[in-house]
């Protein structure tokens, strides 16, 4: 299958215009914490992220209940194309991917720290599952056992290929390439740890040493 996605997880435009022209940016994630970071409309935010990126772009319900959930979702499906309804896992949050599933509308569902819990979404029509790695490892479990045992269990069955996995809450570069090598197909992550993945010190030093010849080669002539 094609590459690993790598999506942006902020609601700040600066920051999305800064990895989208670096070539490596695929799509979007919000939620209601990085939104709150921003402020402002919510709706124009997501208006504006979606005419910067053709990817997928998570917008994030807030309603407890599957109704109010599919409400506030079908707004947003109306904002863009490219809208992804992000639901929380919760029966009410199943029955809402589901009913969003069979109105065609896409869904991310979040807050996944299981296994089964990314099963049970997968089965309900979600588009996207994201596992929380960091906040696993934040209370000492391994956040990247969720995404293993999940790129396993896809593997076996041919009828969940309509949902991708998302490795979300990735706090540093290394969370990325061990997503990349369970085969996530997606990961989503601060501009921080996008721009940290770029960085080596050799890769300075380097830099740092081919500046100092060609100006010494220079100056000698
Ligand atoms: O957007 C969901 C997730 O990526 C949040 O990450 O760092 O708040 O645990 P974090």
């Amino acid at each position: 299958g094609s590459a690993v996605k790598f999506f942006l997880d902020t609601a700040d435009i600066a920051e999305i215009k800064t990895g989208i022209a670096w070539g490596v940016v695929d799509g979007v994630t919000t939620n209601p914490s990085l939104y709150a970071k921003v402020g402002g409309s919510y709706e124009e935010l997501l208006k504006e992220i979606c005419g910067l990126t053709k990817g997928p772009v998570s917008a994030e319900v807030i309603a407890d209940d599957a109704d109010g959930m599919v409400s506030e979702g079908r707004a947003f499906a109306k904002i863009a194309s490219n809208i992804v309804v992000k639901v929380p896992m919760t029966t009410a949050g199943l029955e809402a991917i589901s009913r969003f599933k069979a109105e065609g509308i896409k869904t991310n569902c979040t807050l996944i720290f299981t296994a089964n819990q990314g099963l049970m979404a997968a089965k309900a029509g979600a588009s996207l599952i994201s596992p929380f790695v960091g906040r696993l490892d934040d209370i000492s479990e391994d956040g990247m056992t969720v995404i293993r045992e999940l790129a396993e269990i896809f593997q076996h069955y041919d009828d969940l290929e309509h949902c991708e996995i998302l490795a979300a809450s990735i706090r540093h570069p290394r969370h990325v390439t061990e997503s990349a090598l369970c085969g996530a197909h997606v990961a989503t992550m601060p501009l921080k740890v996008l721009e940290q993945m770029t960085k080596h010190p050799l890769t300075d030093k380097g830099i740092a040493q081919f500046k100092a010849d060609w100006s010494k080669a220079k100056g000698g002539k």
